[in-house]
């Protein structure tokens, strides 16, 4: 099969390549998916985990990419939940081979059952930023209706979906990120909008929640916008400042089948709508991990057209 390879890691984005590979080797709950569309977060060659597998062995070549939507080409033994020839969406393993090819091997509980009207494209772009998002602002951050958050980047992948969520759980919401976001973010829902590149963050005004998803200073200087009481969570880094009087969370993303069902009514009801900001065939993903070439929203890979 085709697939998106990187070998080594010294080489970084130029070590991406298009390569020939064995179908994967499904093991017990496993099922393998024919990849339709495919996403990827531009980072991950940074992350360990697409170097080494779970035991901290060399698993090069590996294969990027941790979200997709596609169809069930074959079960293994002990799946539930879905059949062969369904369409489904959801996350692969983060030290397995993951979706930048045309067959994925991934545990059946990391998918759920597509809607026919649902678009493989869009589906690729929810799995990893909803679930974040979600996970983010009420398993982490227990917002609650009439609370304010804060949410970093909100014209971005995981922030654009956080905003939406948020506004429909009836939260205040406060939007930061580049000028260039704002009318987007304005257009998601946030009620007001804070331009880091010019605005002072502190200008921002307290929050119960402040969602993070950028880091560095800007995560150490956000820990003083939390109310009492109230949550910071990122997703970008552990914080190296906490709130005065508040909790302080770093996560990472965990598949959910029932909350992926979830996300996914809500994009078919109209409710939420994943940002998609380019869609390129597998020919072209290494160059869609280059920062020059990136467009605001999820970059997503075309790997098989139907
Ligand atoms: N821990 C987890 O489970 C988890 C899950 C998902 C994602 N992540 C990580 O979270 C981060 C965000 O993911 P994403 O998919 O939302 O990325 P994204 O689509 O690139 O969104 C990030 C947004 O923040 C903006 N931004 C970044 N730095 C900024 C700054 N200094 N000032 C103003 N705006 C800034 C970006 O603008 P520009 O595009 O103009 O820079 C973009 O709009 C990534 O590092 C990703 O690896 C972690």
């Amino acid at each position: 099969m085709q697939a998106v390879t990187v070998r080594d890691r010294e080489a970084g984005l130029a070590g991406l390549a298009l390569a020939d590979l064995p179908y994967p080797h499904m093991a017990e709950n496993d099922v393998v998916v024919r990849v339709h569309a495919a996403g990827f977060t531009p980072g991950e060659l940074d992350w360990p985990a697409t170097w080494t597998d779970r035991a901290g062995r060399d698993r090069t070549p590996s294969v990027p990419g941790h979200e997709f939507s596609g169809v069930v080409e074959e079960l293994g033994f002990g799946t539930t939940g879905v059949s062969v020839g369904q369409r489904v969406f959801g996350m692969a393993d983060w030290t397995r081979n993951g979706s930048l090819a045309e067959y994925v091997a991934v545990e059946a509980r990391n998918i759920a059952p597509l809607p026919a009207d649902i678009d493989h494209t869009l589906a690729a772009a929810l799995p990893i930023s909803g679930l974040t998002a979600w996970q983010g602002l009420f398993d982490h951050g227990r917002l609650g209706t009439g609370q304010t958050v804060l949410i970093h980047g909100a014209g971005g992948g995981v922030g654009s979906i956080a905003v939406q969520l948020a506004r429909e759980a009836g939260a205040r919401v406060i939007g930061t990120g580049r000028s260039a976001d704002r009318d987007r973010a304005l257009a998601l829902g946030v009620d007001t909008f804070l331009d880091l590149g010019t605005e002072k963050l502190e200008d921002a005004g307290q929050a119960d929640v402040v969602f993070d998803v950028i880091g560095g200073d800007i995560l150490d200087r956000s820990a003083a916008l939390v109310r009492a009481g109230g949550t910071l969570v990122t997703i970008a880094m552990p914080p190296n400042v906490r709130p005065e009087d508040g909790r302080a969370v770093f996560f990472v993303v965990e598949p959910d089948r029932a909350r992926l069902a979830d996300l996914v009514r809500r994009v078919r009801d109209g409710r939420i709508k994943p940002v998609v900001g380019s869609v390129r065939p597998l020919a072209e993903a290494p160059a869609a991990f280059t920062p020059a070439t990136r467009t605001p929203g999820k970059a997503i890979i075309r790997v098989t057209e139907g």
